[in-house]
């Protein structure tokens, strides 16, 4: 039996394992979009900051491109002035990772010098 086969083997299924509890723990860090904009919805920030974000005359534009993650708990938790706090009790720390997700998800607005303008003879 050739020895090489062996460890070679042994050092495979430990590479496999090993890659299998990195897949589990990122499974479960991941964050989900679609119920982060749920509950943006639900709980009411669309009020304030605009259904995708872009804010309103009650509060800032948040997306896109929200504020990295440690700041925004930091915003939501511990607001500068006229928004409201949610503590951890009406907004856990998984759902407010969705609902940075939801924020991150959305697409930035095509850039205006992108935009083919009309020619001339279809404007009149
Ligand atoms: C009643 C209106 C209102 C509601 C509801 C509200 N916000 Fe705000 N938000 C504000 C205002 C106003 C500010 C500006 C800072 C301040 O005055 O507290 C702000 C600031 C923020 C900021 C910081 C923006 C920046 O970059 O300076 C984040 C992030 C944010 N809100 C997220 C949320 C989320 C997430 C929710 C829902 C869970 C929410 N807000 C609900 C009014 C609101």
């Amino acid at each position: 039996m050739n020895p090489f086969k062996k460890t070679g083997c042994a050092v495979l299924m430990a590479l496999l394992g090993q890659s299998a509890i990195i897949a589990q723990a990122s499974a479960q860090a991941t964050t989900d979009a679609r119920h982060g904009q749920e509950l943006f919805m639900k709980r009411g920030c669309y009020l304030c900051h605009g259904t995708v974000g872009q804010g309103s005359n009650a509060g800032p534009h948040i997306a896109p491109d929200p504020v990295p993650y440690a700041a925004f708990t930091i915003f939501v938790r511990t607001p500068a002035s006229q928004m409201p706090p949610f503590s951890d009790k009406v907004l856990s720390e998984p759902e407010l990772r969705d609902i940075h997700a939801y924020l991150s998800s959305i697409p930035k607005p095509q850039a205006a010098d992108s935009i083919k303008l009309l020619p001339k003879a279809e404007l009149k």
